[in-house]
């Protein structure tokens, strides 16, 4: 049986994920990680449906917490592992160059670019305790899906504004890189998606995707990743996207 966290699944593509994964014929444990479980009601609800879907207390930009939140994992598998970890909390602050402060770009980088290095080292342990099952990719027996986005790239910038964002989720892409590269010979596959412009409440309402062709899109392309994946950068249709 495969197990798979998912980190800020309170609302928007967390909470998608968290749906579709827990969909899956293989029933995995879905660990949907929450920083206010109390005030996410649309999770409760879910969770209270389908009993694979198993709510964690995680602020992610709570560091010194992270040996607890591994824990309280850990004590509901016994034995296994993680087959999955999608890295997906973040914060999307709208500044320039002109209105960007020391503090939005600190906030900005502690969950976009920290947060998913730091949890995937904590979580190590358990991605390298995975069965062999190769769920849900073939290209590792565990995965990390680190969701980015098209505005972290610096070559495709034409544009400027979302300063912050852009820093962080450009670091949240070297992070990626240094992942991939760092646990191959574990057999942990890393990569990067960029989810499209979806209608979330950080995406807004004229977004043009919804967050489930978004988040389907991505499921898609991850089960279908090859090893020229490790690393990289994609959208949710699989088209690479230059740094
Ligand atoms: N929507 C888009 O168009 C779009 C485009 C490109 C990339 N992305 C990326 O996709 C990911 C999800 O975005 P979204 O559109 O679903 O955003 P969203 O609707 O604003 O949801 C953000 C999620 O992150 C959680 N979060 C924020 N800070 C957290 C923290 N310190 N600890 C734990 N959870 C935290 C929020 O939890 P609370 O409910 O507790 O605040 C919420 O569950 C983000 O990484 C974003 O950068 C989105």
């Amino acid at each position: 049986m495969a197990n798979i966290v998912v980190t800020g699944a309170s609302r928007g593509l967390g909470f998608e994920f968290v749906r579709q994964l827990a969909k899956f014929s293989k029933t995995p444990n879905v660990f949907a990680l929450c920083r206010n479980p109390q005030s996410a009601e649309k999770l409760q609800k879910l969770s209270s449906e389908n009993s694979n879907i198993k709510i964690v207390k995680a602020d992610m930009t709570d560091f010194e917490s992270y040996k607890n939140v591994v824990s309280s994992i850990q004590g509901n598998i016994n034995n296994g592992g993680i087959n999955l970890l999608i890295n997906n909390a973040g914060i999307m602050l709208k500044d320039t160059v002109n209105s960007v402060k020391y503090k939005s770009i600190i906030d900005s980088f502690e969950i976009n670019a920290v947060a998913p290095l730091l949890f995937t080292k904590a979580l190590l342990p358990l991605l390298k305790k995975a069965d062999e099952n190769a769920f849900p990719t073939n290209v590792g027996k565990s995965s990390v899906l680190n969701i980015s986005a098209h505005l972290g790239s610096i070559e495709e910038n034409t544009a400027g504004g979302y300063a912050s964002y852009r820093l962080s989720k450009a670091a949240v892409n070297m992070a990626t890189k240094c992942l991939a590269m760092e646990l191959k010979p574990a057999n942990i596959f890393v990569m990067a998606l960029h989810p499209g412009w979806v209608k979330t409440d950080m995406g807004g309402e004229a977004a043009p995707l919804t967050a489930e062709a978004s988040v389907n899109g991505m499921l898609t392309v991850l089960a279908k990743c090859e090893e020229s994946h490790r690393g990289g950068l994609f959208t949710n249709k699989g088209k690479r996207i230059p740094w």
